[in-house]
Formats: structure tokens, C-alpha cells, sequence
């Protein structure tokens, strides 16, 4: 488990660093985290989620919560629910479908999520 969880990691780390290629400067793990946050920013995110408040979708910090005992699996799963989206886990209100997200954006947005459950 352990170690499927912290290759999934890396690869979305990679995923995000080789986005970034031309960034330069910072490390290839402060590249990612500035970019992924950028990224959910782009793609209208935050219209519906914050890190730790819920608003019209659950919080980050929620989500990560909820899906941190089956973490090997939930990257694939929720990059696929962040582009069709979905509804059922939450309440009633459904997530709509984010077409201008491409499965390896959703994959690296995924990861990041996965990872704000804090200390
Ligand atoms: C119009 C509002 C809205 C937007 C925009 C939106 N979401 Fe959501 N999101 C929701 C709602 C509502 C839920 C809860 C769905 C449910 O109950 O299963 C949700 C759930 C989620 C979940 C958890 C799914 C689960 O099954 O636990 C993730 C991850 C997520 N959103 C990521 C994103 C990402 C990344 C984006 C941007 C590409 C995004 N959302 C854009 C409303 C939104």
C-alpha cells in the first residue's frame, strides 16, 4: 500500500514537473504544488471548492478526509469524476462535467486533493 501510494505521488509530481519544463528556478516539488494550485484556479475550481470551507462542492481538506483509506485507487477515480463529473458522495448537489480538463490535468489535480488532509 505504502508504496503504491507514494509512486502514484511521485508520478503525478513528475507529471506536473515536466508540465512545467520551462519554469526554471524553484524545485521540480514547489513547481508542482504552485502549479497544481494554479491549475484548479484556470479550470474554475474554486467556484465551488476551497481548501478547507464547503461551498457549493466540499472542501479539499473533505475530500482528502474522505478518500485517504483507499488513496492507491482514488487518484484514477476522481480524475475521472473531476472530468465527467458526478454526484452521490456529498449530498444532492452534483459536480457538472469539466470538459476544457484533460485526464492528465485531472490526474495531478487528483493527487494534489488527495494530499490536503493536513497533519
Ligand atoms: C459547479 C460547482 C463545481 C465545480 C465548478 C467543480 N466542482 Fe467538484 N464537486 C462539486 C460538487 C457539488 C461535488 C460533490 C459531488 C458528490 O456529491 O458526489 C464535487 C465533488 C468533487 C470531488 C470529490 C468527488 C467524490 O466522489 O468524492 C472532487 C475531487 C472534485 N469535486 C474536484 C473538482 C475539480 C478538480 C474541479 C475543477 C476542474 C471541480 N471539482 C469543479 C461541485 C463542483
Amino acid at each position: 500500500m505504502a508504496a503504491q501510494r507514494s509512486s502514484g505521488y511521485s508520478a503525478a509530481v513528475a507529471l506536473a514537473a515536466a508540465l512545467l519544463l520551462a519554469g526554471g528556478g524553484r524545485t521540480a516539488a514547489q513547481e508542482a504544488v504552485g502549479d497544481v494550485e494554479a491549475l484548479l484556479r484556470q479550470k474554475g475550481c474554486h467556484a465551488c471548492h476551497a481548501a478547507k470551507e464547503t461551498l457549493l462542492g466540499p472542501s479539499y481538506e473533505a475530500i482528502a478526509v474522505m478518500h485517504a483509506p483507499r488513496r492507491d485507487v482514488m487518484t484514477d477515480v476522481l480524475a475521472e469524476k473531476i472530468i465527467a463529473g458526478g454526484a452521490g458522495n456529498w449530498g444532492v448537489a452534483p459536480m457538472p462535467v469539466n470538459a476544457r480538463v484533460s485526464i492528465g490535468e485531472a490526474r495531478v489535480m487528483a493527487a494534489w486533493i488527495l494530499d490536503q488532509a493536513g497533519p
